[in-house]
């Protein structure tokens, strides 16, 4: 039987020879020449004043929680359709998280029930690029404006993507981009997180550098380092800075190779959802987006499930995604109850993942298409 395993990490083939030479220049700890390289490469890339490379996207997020200034009496609102760590980020400054529904339509923050959950006591939103696709970050900005709130974007799947011409992770005061290796451009474990307020820079650096005026020690701003503020070992080794060099020199090419299987997918698929059985989240008009996800929504869960297990069986590693954070035992523990965020419950488990790599064929995606179709003629 064929099998098309849900990913297979990209390697461009260069990645052995940067390894080599943090070997050879005996620079492993980090914050050395690959990190510098790459943080420079990231500012021009996104166009962002600030780049910092951190051990994951979770890191980035939780710098920038901490950046943001959340703390206990504060809320602050995520969507419950993400990733535990969106959440979680906030939790660790004691801040309260306030789940809210996301648009069935594209999987994104429901700006209308953002704005029915704000209270006086609301500091902060996380607005997810669910699938590397972006919602309308102009309402995020006026309800940032109107009410004093800050935002971070958490881009994990977005490198490569934008929103009106603006990369993902540009959008809101911080931005954050995971380097997971189930992600378009990957060190094994990275991320990043993105300053897009020149006056976050100076605590973000010190931050970053386990609470020390270390950077600025090296840019020659003080004659010795010392203990400045709250902080942590946000970033990674060269070793997976290396790694990342290799990665980000064919940004391009995997861009366009991930995107031409995209719309192949879109091509075969089309016909088979214009029968009603289910439809492909496609990005919003104003998102150029960097094909990181192939999702299939299906009118119910039932019929979501029938059709994974179709294809799992198969030899088609179709998948779940997020859990509702809401429903989960963690949020529980918070006072939700499952109930509260129905449309979310119903559309997470209505949804599915496809296989989406470079390592997949077209013939791969012929495979997908007729166990789809024989599954559809099954319902017709
Ligand atoms: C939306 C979102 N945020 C954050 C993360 C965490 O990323 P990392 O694994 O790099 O910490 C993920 C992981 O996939 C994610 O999907």
């Amino acid at each position: 039987m064929r099998t098309v395993p849900f990913n297979i990490p990209f390697l461009t083939g260069s990645e052995n020879k940067y390894l080599q030479e943090v070997f050879d220049q005996k620079e492993f700890a980090g914050n050395g020449p690959f990190t510098k390289k790459i943080q420079k490469m990231l500012e021009g890339y996104l166009d962002a004043p600030k780049v910092l490379l951190t051990h994951s996207c979770t890191a980035a997020l939780e710098l920038a929680a901490i950046l943001a200034g959340f703390g206990p009496e504060d809320e602050v609102l995520v969507p419950s359709f993400t990733f535990v760590t969106s959440a979680s980020a906030i939790l660790r400054t004691g801040a309260n998280v306030i789940f809210c529904e996301v648009d069935p339509k594209t999987m994104l923050l429901d700006i209308e029930d953002v704005k029915r959950k704000l209270t006086s006591k609301t500091k902060g939103i996380v607005a997810v690029d669910y699938a590397g696709f972006s919602m309308d970050f102009n309402q995020i900005k006026e309800l940032c404006d109107e009410y004093n709130l800050i935002c971070i974007e958490d881009a994990a799947q977005g490198l490569g993507s934008s929103w009106n011409g603006n990369a993902l992770g540009t959008n809101a005061r911080f931005g954050t981009i995971s380097f997971h290796q189930t992600k378009n451009i990957h060190s094994g474990l990275g991320g990043c997180l993105i300053i897009n307020n020149i006056e976050d820079i100076e605590r973000s650096e010190v931050l970053w550098e386990r609470g020390t005026n270390r950077s600025a020690f090296f840019k020659g701003l003080v004659d010795k380092y010392s203990w400045q503020d709250i902080g942590s070992s946000f970033y990674p080794s060269e070793l997976q800075a290396a790694f990342l060099y290799a990665q980000l020199e064919g940004i391009e090419n995997n861009l366009e190779q991930r995107m031409e299987l995209w719309d192949y997918y879109e091509k075969v698929l089309t016909p088979l959802e214009k029968l009603g059985h289910f439809r492909l989240l496609r990005p919003p008009t104003d998102c150029l987006h960097n094909a990181h996800m192939m999702a299939l929504i299906f009118p119910n869960p039932n019929s979501a499930d029938a059709a994974r297990e179709f294809l799992n069986e198969r030899g088609v590693q179709a998948v779940i995604h997020y859990v509702p954070l809401h429903a989960s035992p963690m949020g529980k523990k918070l006072g939700f109850k499952p109930s509260d965020l129905p449309i979310t419950l119903e559309s997470a488990a209505s949804l599915i993942r496809l296989p989406m790599h470079l390592s997949m064929t077209k013939e791969d995606v012929d495979y997908i298409y007729s166990i789809l179709h024989s599954h559809v003629q099954k319902h017709d």
